[in-house]
């Protein structure tokens, strides 16, 4: 019961994490369109002093919600790789997928206090939007893995179609099939987990 509680948390979570991935993308977007990438011209306190909640003048509010998202980002995506670490243990992919995430999660975020400190560089900013973008990614990928088997049947039976239709391929492009049986423990894909 509180295994399959576990499940969920994490199946939600991971989506929580995937929305705030993207919400803290577009927030990044809007720092660059507006220009505001050094209202905020220290790390990880807006000037320096130690203060998390500056004065909202001028574009520090472009910067400082973008830099607020982050850190709840970076909260949900440790979130993610802890509830995987006592629950899906048994998923390695999810448990890989989740300690990428938080590997990225974090190296992004040092990008983002060296984006600053460094004035703007190029190189930084490209690494900084590269990151996020695969970190996005890997994140929606765990979102969609994790989430698999409560997708609509409308929706699984597309990506078995998908799927079937790599099957049917020359056999240097079938999709191999699995040689361990699924656990007792373990829904086949596709079927709703029970309780
Ligand atoms: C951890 C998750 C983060 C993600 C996913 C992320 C993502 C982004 C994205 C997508 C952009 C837009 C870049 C572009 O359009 O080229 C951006 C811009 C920016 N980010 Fe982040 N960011 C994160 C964390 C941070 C942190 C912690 C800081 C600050 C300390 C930061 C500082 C900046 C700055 C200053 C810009 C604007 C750069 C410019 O004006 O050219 N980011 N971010």
């Amino acid at each position: 019961m509180a295994r399959t509680r576990g499940h969920e948390l994490f199946r939600v979570a991971t989506a929580m994490a995937c929305l705030l991935c993207y919400t803290t993308i577009l927030l990044g977007g809007n720092v660059m369109a507006s220009g505001n990438g050094l209202a905020c011209p220290d790390w990880p306190s807006c000037y320096g002093n130690g203060n998390l909640l500056p004065a909202f003048q001028g574009g520090v509010v472009a910067e400082w919600s973008h830099r607020v998202a982050a850190f709840f980002l970076s909260v949900s995506v440790l979130v993610v790789t802890l509830l995987a670490l006592v629950y899906e243990r048994g998923r390695k992919v999810l448990l890989r997928l989740s300690f990428g995430s938080l590997a990225l999660v974090v190296t992004e975020a040092l990008l983002g206090g060296l984006v600053v400190e460094s004035g703007l560089e190029l190189p930084f900013i490209l690494l900084h939007l590269g990151i996020a973008t695969a970190l996005f990614g890997l994140l929606l990928l765990l979102t969609v893995l994790a989430n698999l088997r409560e997708l609509p049947p409308r929706v699984v039976a597309w990506v078995r179609r998908a799927a079937s239709e790599v099957s049917d391929s020359p056999p240097s492009m079938a999709l191999p099939r699995p040689e361990v049986p699924p656990s007792k423990s373990e829904v086949p894909f596709g079927q709703p987990r029970n309780g």
